[in-house]
């Protein structure tokens, strides 16, 4: 046990150790039962007599919150909750914490807090595909197949790229799709928002500029915030960025980087046209500015034809691309990649490196596993037969419900529909009395720079719910809207 103690403090050596245990005990990290380190043991490791740790006991034993028995040691009471206060602070915190401020919070914080969630609330709002279909029992068979397989070495740091052989599968995942690479140009991050992080802070320094589409990923508005730079919004129709806009905003500012997600756009679902994806590469490369394509759902495709991606069409090196594992399979393993070519890719291992040294070489190794005998592609085509039922669940849950004034659009792919509430109907105000009814969504102003742009607007996730769920949680939504197609009295 290691006690910060001080010999020369006014308060006795004693009421030092009395006072971590209590505190300890009264922020219930020392909980009912467990038992205090035996006196000749702590005195010895905190180098004090046997008759210092007896007295600090003693007070805590008076105090009641400890008690000993026979010949068996001290033990933590139970205690009612609430029952012991935990002493408020005393004094402010040091002046260099009061001087902190984080630019980038504004989009993410326009999130209901977790804590503040009711169980039964239905959840419309999220940004992630259905955990359920996480194929647990055969993910926990590989992590064991992979330790039994390669001992240590699946547990130590592993490569700052990552794990060669999972680079070299994702290589060939990419070539179907008309990337050529190697493992030697693809970067395995924390999940794809590292990866955002990462050319971020490699490509623009603070002061420069970024485009991005409006709206766009809140996680991304909150990367390019919180370093301090300017962000320039292109408006969007249902065939993605309008390429006009983009090429005033990149004659008239000078942009470091263009930040786009040309496949099933969170929060919008539009995809970006063929046509306006060679424009984009040719203007991209008449300004000389890098190119940032998102690639977080691209496999997630209900109907229509396949885009090629930004990163196939550019000759040059031009475009980074990035992609996750989030959304296809699970956001908590935390693994997304880039691929990159030229002296970024190589600024961006040193980044990696700085950051946290390499992503879990265990669940890299697993998923490396998973992917490679086509379990994957398996899980793919069964997740996107689902979440195609689900989507028209929802497309048609939201004729039914939603009032006059309200439309939408019809996303070919993805996890979300983004609907145009009502004139006159603020996402602001409709949340809280949709929360009153049961149901959560993801305001539009999320995803503006300015916020009161998305007022008009909200997300809704179709893919992590059941058909049932979408039924009822647009049906709460319609009641809160005052919808009257259709509507259902309680
Ligand atoms: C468009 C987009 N890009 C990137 C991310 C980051 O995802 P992750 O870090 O889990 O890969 C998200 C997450 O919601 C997203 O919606």
């Amino acid at each position: 046990m290691r006690l910060a103690l001080d010999p020369r403090s006014s308060h006795p050596v004693y009421a030092q150790i009395s006072g971590h245990f209590r505190a300890a005990i009264l922020a219930d990290n020392l909980r009912p039962g467990v038992r205090l380190p035996a006196v000749r043991t702590l005195a010895a490791n905190l180098g004090v007599s046997r008759g210092t740790v007896e007295s600090a006991y003693a007070e805590l034993m008076a105090e009641g919150l400890v008690t000993s028995r026979q010949g068996s040691g001290y033990y933590v009471l139970p205690h009612a909750p609430g029952e012991l206060e935990i002493p408020p602070r005393s004094g402010g915190w040091p002046a260099w914490q009061d001087r902190l401020s984080y630019a980038g919070f504004e989009a993410m914080s326009a999130y209901l807090p977790e804590v503040s969630r009711q169980t039964d609330w239905i959840a419309l709002d999220g940004g992630a595909c259905d955990p359920r279909l996480f194929p647990m029992h055969e993910f926990r068979r590989l992590l064991g197949q992979v330790m039994r397989r390669d001992g240590v070495a699946a547990v130590e740091y592993g490569e700052i790229a990552g794990f060669g052989p999972l680079r070299a599968t994702l290589a060939q995942v990419l070539a179907s799709q008309g990337i050529q690479t190697g493992p030697g140009n693809i970067l395995i991050t924390a999940g794809s928002q590292q990866a955002l992080s990462l050319v971020a802070g490699l490509i623009l320094p603070p002061g420069s500029s970024v485009v991005v589409e409006r709206p766009t990923y809140a996680g991304a508005l909150d990367v390019f915030r919180s370093r301090g730079l300017r962000i320039h919004t292109v408006g969007l129709d249902e065939d993605g960025m309008d390429m006009d806009e983009l090429e005033e905003i990149l004659a008239r500012h000078k942009p470091g980087l263009i930040y786009t997600i040309p496949n099933f756009h969170n929060p919008t679902g539009t995809c970006l046209s063929g046509q306006r994806r060679r424009q984009l590469i040719s203007l991209a490369g008449r300004f000389d500015v890098p190119v940032l394509e998102d690639d977080y759902v691209g496999d997630i495709r209900y109907e229509g034809h396949a885009q090629p991606t930004l990163k196939s069409l550019d000759p040059d090196g031009r475009v980074i691309y990035m992609s996750t594992f989030s959304k296809m399979l699970i956001p908590g393993l935390r693994v997304g990649f880039v691929v990159a070519d030229g002296p970024v890719y190589a600024h961006l291992l040193r980044s990696k490196r700085c950051h946290d040294l390499a992503t879990c070489n265990l669940i890299q190794r697993a998923l490396k596993d998973y992917v490679s005998v086509g379990r994957y592609h398996a899980h793919l085509q069964r997740s996107c037969a689902l979440y195609r039922r689900r989507r028209d669940a929802m497309l048609a849950a939201l004729e039914r419900h939603l009032p006059p004034g309200s439309s939408w659009l019809r996303p070919k792919g993805g996890l979300f529909v983004w609907v145009n509430l009502p004139e006159g109907v603020k996402a602001s105000d409709l949340l809280p009395r949709a929360c009153e009814d049961g149901v959560v969504f993801a305001p539009g102003g999320n995803f503006f720079l300015d916020p009161v742009q998305g007022e008009g607007f909200m997300r809704l996730n179709f893919a992590s719910n059941t058909e049932a769920v979408i039924e009822e949680g647009v049906r709460r939504l319609g009641k809160a809207m005052g919808g009257t197609k259709n509507f259902l009295p309680e």
